[in-house]
């Protein structure tokens, strides 16, 4: 078996709308609701074993939800991580029509934030640069490292960053060479990789080699690793994915988060579940292993990473 663990994030627990696939339609969208479900499915994750939790002040009511948890249940061995850089604008208006999140990789920004974020201690473990990009210039913004790896050695953070978009490799291949005094700044890497995108496979298994931690998100590809007729360029993908949880008697949640496990052996898979059900179908990828004939088969169903982001740039918020 692999070491990979799966841990929790909570972009979808967090704020009414999100980029996915969704099909459940009757969902109560007060904010006391998703409060009591996101508390929930916290309970239940660390019920079930789950350690690690990500999050973001752009996802919503996200951070306070997950602070409010932190403190009452005061578990000692839970290991938490969020970012700075991006700001929630939709303030609960359930399908609002703008931008959700704006981006700001500034100092001003990054203080803000940490002002918020910094009541996580002592469970915060890794604090991130929020997508990362080359075009914000947040990775040669001195004052942005150097505050970061202030707050590396005084709060014994390890710092990450988290990528999307097709120059996912490139990012990372920048952060690698930010250094203070020989050490490197970044500790932790928050990236894509499912099925469908395996453009940052080569890169990844280095950083893992290097000892540095290797965190998958969007496994599941926002939900398109589920039978969609309105993706048929996956209809190849969904018959082998069928076969696949026909035989392992699971969903393709867990065939597509083992196959990241079994190829790759990241440290930490998120689950992305909205609710305790996904949650425990998404699990049941620890209780199997793939074969070397269907890892490789998966391997052969990845598309181009252009199409791949383009496509998801037009997933609507629901
Ligand atoms: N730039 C960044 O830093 C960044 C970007 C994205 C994600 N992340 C992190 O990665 C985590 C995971 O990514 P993600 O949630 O975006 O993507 P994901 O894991 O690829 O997809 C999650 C979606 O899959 C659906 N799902 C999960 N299990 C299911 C099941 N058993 N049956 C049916 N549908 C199921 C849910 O959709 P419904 O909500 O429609 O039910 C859920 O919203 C996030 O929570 C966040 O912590 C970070």
């Amino acid at each position: 078996m692999s070491t990979t663990k799966i841990g929790l994030g909570l972009a979808a627990l967090g704020r009414p709308d999100y980029i996915n696939i969704r099909t459940k339609t009757e969902i109560d969208k007060s904010v006391s609701a998703f409060k009591a479900n996101t508390i929930k499915v916290l309970d239940d994750s660390y019920q079930l074993g789950i350690r690690d939790f990500d999050v973001a002040p752009s996802y919503g009511l996200g951070e306070q939800f997950l602070l409010d948890w932190n403190i009452s249940r005061q578990h000692k061995d839970v290991n938490l991580s969020t970012k700075f850089g991006y700001t929630y604008v939709a303030n609960w208006e359930v399908g609002f029509s703008g931008k959700h999140e704006i981006k700001e990789h500034s100092i001003k920004k990054l203080n803000e934030q940490w002002d918020f974020s910094k009541a996580l201690l002592p469970n915060l473990k890794i604090y991130q640069i929020h997508s990362a990009t080359l075009e914000s210039g947040v990775l040669s913004n001195t004052a942005v490292l150097n505050r970061l790896n202030e707050l590396k050695q005084e709060h014994q953070l390890k710092i990450g960053l988290s990528s999307s978009g097709t120059e996912q490799v490139k990012i990372i291949e920048a952060a690698r060479k930010i250094n203070f005094e020989g050490l490197d700044l970044f500790d932790s890497y928050q990236v894509t990789f499912n099925i469908f995108e395996q453009s940052t496979f080569q890169i990844l298994k280095a950083l893992i080699t290097e000892g540095k931690t290797v965190i998958i998100k969007e496994g599941l590809a926002n939900g398109r690793v589920f039978q969609n007729d309105s993706f048929q360029s996956y209809s190849k993908a969904y018959n082998y994915l069928k076969t696949l949880s026909n035989t392992y008697n699971v969903g393709n949640d867990a065939i597509a988060l083992r196959f990241i496990m079994d190829y790759l052996n990241p440290n930490l898979v998120l689950s992305g579940a909205s609710d305790t059900h996904q949650l425990r179908q998404n699990l049941k990828a620890l209780n199997f292993k793939l074969t070397t004939e269907e890892v490789n088969t998966l391997k052969s169903l990845a598309v181009n990473p252009e199409d791949y982001w383009q496509e998801r740039s037009h997933l609507s918020w629901n």
